[in-house]
Formats: structure tokens, sequence, C-alpha cells
């Protein structure tokens, strides 16, 4: 993907070239950004090779004149439902007036509803619908994006989510990341369906390259933190990362048992107290926050500045869905960490970079210094606080993946089923 062999471009016009430090960035850390007022980068093969003051600037003959404009590294969203059917339109009227989420899918509806539609939709379809989604989150400064199936009523449908996304990704240059949900238990027949998830539905999709992750949803309307335990077992046997959504609604342990278990990331922690952000703040996992379903669902707000105080690494997602977060774009998921998580701008910025992409396992992106890719953003302000500043407008002017500006996603039916 980061191709361009033999380019070499100078990129010039830099008011500031700013970013945190390589690799994911715990506690205070999370402030130290460097800034480079007059930069200019140099990028071989999709590569950073060089930043500096451009008076600096090593020779070259290929020029790329931004227009003396912010450069920050693009931003990685670690966390979304991208791939659904259906809509939650009647879900949001009653939860306006009053209706709780969690009394919704008590009564079969909710992500429940969204399986039954999404269970009816075609590959095809899916593609169709997923795409103009994961066309904004680029837009608005996503280079890498990860997406969950859970939406599968039964196995066929969770794979048909996930070849959605593989599908996708013949049509972006942005990196989609595929990770299996485990979302909700059915009905009937719970510890079979454990069970069968643990023999059958984890190595079909290791096996078949799938998905990079399992996730579970670990909360009282969902699975508990023993069946968890069993899913991140089958994980790990098949080579397959862990991660965790918890501390959604309530606290139950599953946050401490994605730390031990040496999880990439455990994501919401809404109700997270003390004991949570404590594992947290000792452990490698990342702290994956959303502030999207705190402003749509009216959560309180994850304890963000308490993580961070504590030596955490924070990431930022959109946690994109119809349910809980119908955020798209990852640059509104970073200035609501501002002001809902009482992030710095700083903080938000690594959150939402190096530490989201952390989240996902990768280290090769998210901070612009030489021999990390050359995912970056050109902002339409001089000043790139205006990234953490906007609201409802998007800052960000272009994209650009490996060195390449991104464009529209070109997505035709005719180049689908043939990449099928
Ligand atoms: O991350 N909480 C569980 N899963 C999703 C919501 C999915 C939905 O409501 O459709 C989340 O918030
Ligand atoms: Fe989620």
């Amino acid at each position: 993907m980061s191709g361009n062999r033999g380019e070499r471009t100078l990129f010039t016009g830099i008011s500031q070239l700013v970013t945190p430090g390589a690799g994911p960035q715990r506690g205070a850390a999370m402030r130290d950004l460097t800034l480079i007022s007059g930069a200019a980068m140099l990028v071989e093969d999709g590569l950073i090779a060089w930043v500096g003051s451009e008076k600096d600037a090593p020779p070259t003959d290929q020029f790329h004149d931004l227009g003396g404009v912010a450069v920050t590294p693009a931003l990685t969203d670690p966390h979304t439902h991208a791939v659904w059917a259906g809509d939650r339109l009647s879900d949001f009227e009653a939860r306006v007036q009053g209706v709780p989420y969690e009394t919704i899918l008590a009564q079969g509806g909710g992500i429940r509803a969204t399986m039954r539609a999404t269970a009816d939709a075609s590959l095809s379809d899916l593609v169709a619908l997923a795409a103009p989604r994961i066309q904004a989150l680029v837009r608005s400064g996503a280079a890498t994006i990860e997406i969950k199936s859970g939406y599968g009523l039964d196995f066929d449908a969770e794979i048909r989510m996930l070849e959605a996304v593989r599908l996708l990704q013949t049509h972006t240059a942005a990196t989609l990341l595929p990770t299996l949900l485990l979302h909700v238990p059915p009905a009937e027949g719970r510890a079979e369906y454990v069970q069968d998830v643990c023999q059958s539905l984890i190595p079909r999709v290791a096996n078949a390259k799938l998905a990079t992750a399992v996730d579970v949803f670990c909360e009282q309307e969902a699975f508990t933190g023993d069946e968890t335990r069993q899913f991140f077992a089958a994980a790990r046997l098949y080579g397959l990362n862990i991660k965790l959504h918890a501390d959604q609604f309530h606290a139950l342990g599953g946050t401490e048992l994605a730390c031990e278990l040496g999880a990439l990331s455990v994501d919401h922690l809404e109700a997270s107290g003390e004991a949570q952000i404590a594992a947290l703040g000792r452990s490698h996992t990342v702290a994956t926050i959303l502030p999207g379903v705190t402003l749509h669902l009216g959560l309180p707000a994850a304890p963000a500045r308490q993580l961070i105080d504590a030596g955490a690494c924070v990431a930022i997602g959109t946690d994109l869905n119809p349910g809980s977060s119908p955020l798209y774009s990852a640059q509104l998921a970073l200035a609501l960490g501002v002001r809902l998580n009482r992030l710095t701008p700083a903080e938000a910025l690594t959150a939402a970079t190096v530490n989201a992409a952390a989240a996902l396992g990768l280290t090769d992106r998210g901070a612009l210094v030489p021999g990390m890719r050359a995912d970056f953003l050109a902002l339409h302000s001089g000043d790139w606080r205006d990234l953490a500043y906007t609201l409802g407008a998007n800052p960000v002017q272009s994209v650009f993946v490996a060195g390449r500006e991104q464009g529209q996603m070109n997505l035709h039916r005719q180049t689908q089923e043939q990449a099928l």
C-alpha cells in the first residue's frame, strides 16, 4: 500500500508541523508535542524520510507546496461499527423522550434490530451502505479505520460483514482493519453459542484472515466476564489480538480482565471507577474513549483526565454505529474529547494519532518522524489547534496516505464483483 516506488517529494509551505513522539504515549507524555514552524517534510516511497525547518531542507526535484497551512499526523479511528443495514431512528426518538438504551436492547430492539436488518442485507448492499461512511471518516482525517462485525445474526452474516470490510479495502488507500465482535448472545442456547463461537467462528475467521482481533461486549445485557474469558482464550489460540467493550453502563470486571490478559485496548469506560483507572494506569492496554457515546446517549464521560493522571495510554475513537454514536468524523471525536473528557488539545491529538494506532497494534504511523508512514493532514488553518477547536465544519483540507492525497472513494459495483 505504501508503494510509490522511487517517489521522492518535498512538502513545503507548512506553517506548523506538529507531532507527538513515535509509539504509544502514556500519562504526561501525551502532552509532549514537537512543533516546527516554517517546516518541510521529505517523503520517499510513502515513508517520511526527513522533517525539519524548510530552510534546511535537502535538495529534491519534486515539490508540493501546501500553501502555508498546519500539518499534523493523519488520525486513526480505532473503534467503529461502520458496516450495518437499517436504521435506529425510532430508537432515537424513544430515547430522547426518556426510554433508556439498555431497556430498548432488553426488549429485543436496539442492537438486535440492527442485527435483523444486517442479516437481511447482501454483501454488495453492505459494501454500498458502508462506503460513504468510510469516505466521511477519511475526509474527517482518518487514514486508518478499524471496523467491527457484530451485527450478524448467525455466523454467515458475521463473516459477510468481515468480507464487506475486505471488499471496501480494495476501494481506498486508507487502512481498514477488521475486528470480529462478539456483540450480544442469542436469546436461547447461550452456552452452546459461546462454545460454537470458540470452536467454529473464531477458527474460521482466523484461518481466512478475515480479522486481526476479537472484541467482546462485556455488559449486563451482553456477555459476562466468564464468557469474555472463553472468547479471549480462543482468540489467543488462533493468534488474534484481543480488545474489549467494557464499563459502558456497569463495571463488571472486564477492564481488569483485559489488562491482565494483555488486550490491545479497552473501550468505552464511561462507568469506570478507581479500580479500573488504576488497572489501566499500570498496564500497556490502551484506554479508548468514545465521546460520541457520551454525547448521543447522555452517559457520563469516560474519566480520561484521571486515566492520564494515573499514567494510562488514552486513545479516542468515533464508535461510529447507528445506536450509540452516529458520529461520522474522527476530527469531531477528537474535538469532543477536549470538551466532554477534559483532554487538552495536545493530549487529544496524541490520543487520536499514535495512541489510537497503538490500540490497533500499529506502531508504524501516527507520528511525523523519519521511518513512519507518510499519513498526514494539511489543515485549512495555519494553527494546528483548529483541529481540536472546530465543531461542525471540517478543518481538514486534505488527507495524505503514504504521501498521496486522497480524493473520492472509487466504488463501482463491477469492480466489487471482480474483487470477490
Ligand atoms: O460500542 N455498546 C455496544 N456496542 C456499540 C453500540 C452498538 C449499537 O447500539 O448498535 C457501542 O456503543
Ligand atoms: Fe463499539
